[in-house]
């Protein structure tokens, strides 16, 4: 491998990034601001998400949420309501407990140190020096996924980055420009989303072709090397739309874990040998204690979360009797095909209220 850039380097390189941004830098909502407070949103739902499926939903935030204060007094649902259909919901429920915190410890003003930045649930490293530079113009390096492949190719990187991450760090702290930590740190992201792409970069337009040790070796389609990945395991949910009259069951969803605090359909993931009727019912019985009788099939779904794939097998189910009891979520409620829509569902649920608005335009299901 070659060694990583000399000094005199450095200087070359943040000074082409700088002027490559400068002039081809993405024009992106969270650009035009230095308030911490839209910057960590922003920060927070580019965790895992696309630029461009975040754009809507940071504005949309930012109009029902203004402030940090507006925030952390907000109902949780309604700020899970909020963020329905960005997945991945433990980064809303940590952005209002830190929204919490950060009025009782710091009387909503957004601390300014990395140790006080760290501290707050649902930011690490990366997301840490991604807010404090964007914001206060702090010195401190990112290292997120477009970020790695870039440095990955610019070192010729001979194992997988996961592998590397010390290195890759301190590379990054040496690169970063200390004069200009906000645009070189954006310039960087921009660098990985639009040229040096996982695909087919387009290394001529590149601002540090001549210093890329893949470019020059002609390695970047083949860097950064792979990581090795387990196929994901695969789970066969039985779930139940349980109609009664007019009106459909919905439960909580515990708040720990996995989308915590989100409303679904009842149901269970279906044993070895079990039939999805028999999944159906014994799920019923043993989480809500009431009758029903299961009738025909509604949509199959299949959805990959980031450990695990699930296909939903989802039956339309008539309610028989009993008092529904919240024996495995925090809550049960009754609702009609209209109100269904004022609840945070995770994404794989909501084709199947779209599968019922299909089968019941006028909202009378009949089982
Ligand atoms: N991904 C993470 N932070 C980002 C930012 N500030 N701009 C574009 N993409 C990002």
């Amino acid at each position: 491998m070659i060694s990583s850039p000399e000094i005199s380097k450095i200087n070359s390189l943040q000074r082409s990034l700088l002027a490559w941004y400068w002039q081809q830098g993405r024009d992106l909502p969270w650009r035009k601001t230095h308030d911490p407070y839209a910057i960590w949103v922003s920060e927070i739902m580019l965790q895992q998400t696309q630029v461009k499926t975040v754009i809507p939903y940071y504005e949309r935030w930012l109009k029902t949420f203004p402030d940090v204060e507006t925030l952390a007094t907000a109902e949780l649902q309604a700020v899970l309501k909020q963020w329905e259909g960005l997945g991945y919901y433990a980064r809303a429920r940590n952005l209002h407990r830190a929204a919490q915190m950060l009025v009782q410890q710091y009387q909503g003003k957004f601390p300014e140190t990395l140790a006080e930045v760290l501290a707050l649930p649902g930011i690490g490293r990366t997301t840490a020096g991604g807010i404090l530079s964007a914001a206060f113009d702090r010195p401190l390096s990112i290292l997120d996924g477009n970020v790695k492949r870039v440095l990955s190719r610019l070192i010729a990187l001979p194992v997988p980055p996961s592998q590397a991450s010390d290195r890759l760090w301190e590379l990054s702290e040496r690169l970063l420009d200390l004069t200009h930590p906000r645009d070189f740190n954006q310039g960087l992201m921009d660098l990985g989303a639009t040229v040096c792409t996982r695909q087919q970069p387009t290394c001529l337009l590149c601002p540090w072709q001549t210093d890329c040790q893949a470019y020059r070796q002609n390695l970047q389609a083949q860097l950064p090397m792979r990581e090795t990945t387990a196929p994901l395991p695969h789970k066969r949910i039985g779930v139940a739309v349980i109609v009664n009259g007019p009106q459909i069951l919905i439960d909580r969803r515990r708040a720990e874990g996995l989308l915590g605090g989100l409303w679904e359909f009842p149901g269970g993931k279906i044993e070895a040998g079990e039939t999805v009727e028999a999944c159906i019912l014994r799920e019923i019985r043993e989480e809500l204690a009431i009758d029903i009788e299961v009738g025909a099939s509604l949509i199959t779904i299949d959805h990959a979360y980031t450990h695990f794939r699930v296909t939903l097998i989802v039956h339309l189910c008539r309610y028989l009797g009993g008092d529904p009891q919240p024996l495995a979520c925090d809550e049960i409620r009754w609702v009609t095909l209209d109100e269904i829509e004022q609840y945070p569902f995770p994404k794989a649920n909501t084709k199947i209220i779209a599968a019922l608005k299909e089968l019941a335009p006028d909202g009378i299901l009949t089982v």
